[in-house]
């Protein structure tokens, strides 16, 4: 079932909404990631708990979850764990502790359409489920520069609970049951019609771009592997990455990036400054521990070009000045 929405942040607004997430809950999720997964959370004058990271997929840590559980306790009604730059969560464990818990659980996949993870069910066998189809509630911005994209704005969510499919099909419509009849205070979070349409070619070709983005992230990884202190991405054996982004990581980052950047090679820091260290966070969140894994990697994260149509000849370029600017160090 699905229920689109206008962006993604209304996807996750309005997934917090019918969940009932209101004063005094507490919903955890990563500061490391974009701005809407979080702001959507003080939306519904909840309170933010940010759990940290793990240091090999920078996804949430399912152990700094149960930290924040133990703290928080009863108070914690909702996870937003986010698939970062394509790659899915340790969704195992965290559908284990939210059932453990009774939280309920609203994917962020909003850079990782059709990513998978396999499920082991019995010792040798396994489920491959898609990143939005593990949690109550998942949520895909279809915003331009994402996997796949719309031509303005647009996202989707997706439930497979019937309760939780018809709410969100009257939030968006204003809170409508019939013509002039409202059940909720809703919004105004119909996806566009021409968006839709241009949706319905594209989503035809995800996987083929996500593929494309897959061999160019392979090609990456062989190329970068044991130049200079770089760590490439690291993929889980049970899941796979879609790479929305390549992120690589080094502690000359900066000057790696000022070099790229004279070399007329675009690339970029996705997140340079964490959310719990964002002016417009101050005192607005809680937390268990000192977040330091995100800070660490925070301040070492580059994202390289990556996009479907990108020629071989440009990754070696991009390789080729990388390489040289280790020689040079
Ligand atoms: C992880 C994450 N969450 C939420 C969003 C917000 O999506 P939208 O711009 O469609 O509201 C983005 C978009 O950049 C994102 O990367």
């Amino acid at each position: 079932m699905n229920d689109n929405g206008k962006q993604l942040f209304f996807s996750l607004f309005l997934s917090l909404k019918s969940l009932d997430i209101e004063d005094e809950d507490y919903v955890i999720t990563t500061p490391f990631t974009f701005t809407a997964t979080a702001e959507v959370i003080l939306h519904c004058n909840a309170k933010i708990v940010f759990a940290d990271i793990d240091e090999k997929t920078y996804n949430i840590s399912p152990e700094e979850i149960e930290k924040c559980i133990k703290k928080f306790g009863k108070k914690i009604k909702a996870i937003i764990p986010v698939h970062l730059y394509g790659q899915p969560c340790d969704m195992e464990k965290i559908v284990e502790i939210c059932k453990k818990y009774e939280i309920k659980i609203v994917e962020d996949a909003a850079q990782a359409h059709g990513a998978e993870i396999k499920f082991r069910v019995q010792s040798s066998k396994f489920k491959v489920k898609k990143v939005g189809s593990i949690g109550d509630l998942g949520c895909f911005s279809f915003y331009p520069t994402k996997n796949l994209g719309c031509y303005g704005d647009g996202g989707l969510i997706t439930t497979n609970d019937k309760n939780f499919y018809e709410k969100l099909l009257r939030l968006r419509n204003h809170g409508r049951v019939e013509h002039y009849l409202y059940k909720h205070i809703g919004f105004n979070a119909r996806l566009d019609n021409l968006q839709a349409a241009i949706l319905l070619v594209k989503i035809k070709y995800i996987d083929k771009w996500n593929e494309e983005r897959q061999k160019i992230a392979k090609i990456y990884n062989k190329e970068l592997t044991g130049v200079g202190d770089i760590i490439t991405p690291y993929v889980k054996d049970n899941s796979s990455h879609v790479y929305h982004l390549y992120v690589i990581r080094t502690k000359y980052r900066d000057k790696l990036m000022e070099y790229l950047k004279n070399n007329s090679i675009g690339c970029a820091i996705q997140y340079a400054v964490p959310l719990n260290l964002q002016p417009a966070y101050k005192g607005k969140y809680e937390i268990v521990s000192e977040l330091a894994t995100v800070q660490k990697v925070a301040n070492e994260v580059l994202s390289l070009p990556i996009y479907p149509g990108l020629k071989e000849t440009q990754i070696e370029y991009v390789v080729s000045k990388i390489k040289q600017f280790f020689k040079k160090l």
